[in-house]
């Protein structure tokens, strides 16, 4: 009784509701899909992404234009919007066009907290005069928590409305925005969170002659796309995190058991031990093959020490033999529990090692690209065990779940 009295009703409020949590600044949430509007050669599609997913169709049926969505995306944050619609030719580029028309895009990028309900963002533009462009729409909605709690914030291209207060008066909960911004850099809880999901999005295009080539020490909090920096990622890894990729790198080309960095005057290289009945015998990056570099390069990228949510990769078959690739394939696919795995390809050979449900098929229909998963039909088929999904590809019989 007596001890009762000496709390405080504060003190129980307190010990009863300790208030909702802080956004998840700093947690990555999983992508879980994106969908493109007018965007490129799609009027209007739905990517739904799993752990490991690929992207499969013939060429020009607009698998790299799935990809740049991505790019696009993670451009925003990075270089802010005018530049990362620069660096894609412009907006007046990325139109999708039928019948000579070009048409506004959107992209909405879906993704979720565990736990919560779905989140998203959306950005849409529009043209001005010609073919310059403005932020018509660009809004997100932040799920997180046990709770229900949920950031927000919500412009038509000139003013923010935002859940929360941003930076500034107390009171003032609004914000202009410059023409042609985004208003990811307007401090909101929402827009951090969606600019540090965006820029956890990592498309992989890795040329060859820059991971052959003699590199400039740099940075390491970003893996390259290109592979330009392969030499100091590698050197920042820790000596496990070295072996798992040696490891790696050996089931792709065997007999590889070492790698390590070697410097020139103030340019950089890999040294590729290889252990052969003759001995061991050491290789430069510059000596190596174009698809060693590759694979190389792409499994350093699932390694490297920013790790990202989403890895997206064009393509892995290029360059890559056969037998290499399908522990390339392998060695993604474990891997993906951790990093979501996005490729494109149209090789029958990777398409046999994937789940049928990782599987998306893209065509060209009228000069759009459509997207769908398999159909049921051609599920049922696989699931017999008669055929693969590579033999259906090859026999051009791996139909889509055609919507009318
Ligand atoms: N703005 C656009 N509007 C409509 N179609 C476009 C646009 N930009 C590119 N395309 C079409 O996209 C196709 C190329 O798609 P892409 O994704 O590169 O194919 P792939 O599947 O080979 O990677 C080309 O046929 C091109 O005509
Ligand atoms: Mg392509």
């Amino acid at each position: 009784m007596a001890e009762a009295q000496e709390f405080s009703d504060e003190d129980v409020q307190e010990t009863v509701d300790d208030g909702p949590s802080l956004p998840p600044l700093w947690d990555i949430p999983r992508i879980v899909g994106i969908e493109l509007t007018n965007f490129l050669s799609y009027k209007k599609a739905h990517l739904e992404l799993s752990d490991f997913t690929a992207i499969v169709g013939p060429n020009a049926s607009g698998k790299s234009n799935a990809v740049k969505a991505f790019r696009l995306l993670r451009d925003i944050p990075t270089y802010g919007l005018p530049v990362a619609l620069a660096r894609h030719g412009g907006f007046d580029q990325l139109r999708h066009r039928s019948n000579g028309k070009p048409n506004d895009p959107a992209i909405r990028l879906n993704f979720v907290f565990e736990g919560a309900p779905p989140s998203f963002y959306e950005i849409s533009l529009g043209s001005v005069s010609g073919k310059r462009y403005r932020v018509k729409r660009e809004r997100a909605m932040v799920n997180y928590g046990e709770r229900g709690e949920s950031v927000s914030f919500d412009s038509d291209g000139s003013r923010l409305s935002a859940s929360e207060r941003l930076a500034g008066p107390a009171d003032d909960l609004r914000s202009a925005i410059a023409p042609g911004q985004s208003a990811l850099s307007t401090g909101s809880f929402a827009s951090y969170v969606v600019q540090n999901t965006l820029r956890s999005i990592q498309t992989i295009e890795i040329n060859p002659a820059l991971v052959g080539a003699l590199q400039d020490p740099s940075s390491t909090d970003e893996f390259d796309p290109a592979g330009g920096n392969t030499t100091s990622v590698f050197e920042a890894l820790t000596h496990e995190e070295r072996t798992r990729v040696t490891e790696h790198l050996s089931a792709v080309v065997p007999g590889i058991v070492r790698i390590e960095p070697q410097n020139f005057a103030d340019k950089q290289t890999l040294a590729f031990y290889q252990h052969s009945p003759s001995g061991n015998r050491k290789f430069l990056a510059k000596q190596m093959s174009d698809g060693t570099l590759r694979a190389f390069a792409i499994m350093l990228a699932m390694t490297q020490k920013t790790r990202p949510q989403l890895i997206v990769i064009e393509e892995p078959e290029v360059a890559i033999h056969l037998g290499a690739l399908q522990s390339l394939v392998e060695i993604l696919k474990s891997a993906s529990s951790a990093t979501q795995v996005l490729i494109t390809t149209h090789s029958a050979d990777i398409i046999d090692e994937v789940p049928v449900d990782s599987l998306r098929v893209v065509w060209s229909d009228q000069d759009q690209s459509q997207l769908a998963v398999v159909s049921e039909h051609t599920r049922s088929v696989l699931r017999t065990g008669m055929i693969t999904p590579g033999a259906l590809l090859r026999a051009d019989a791996l139909d889509p779940d055609r919507v009318a």
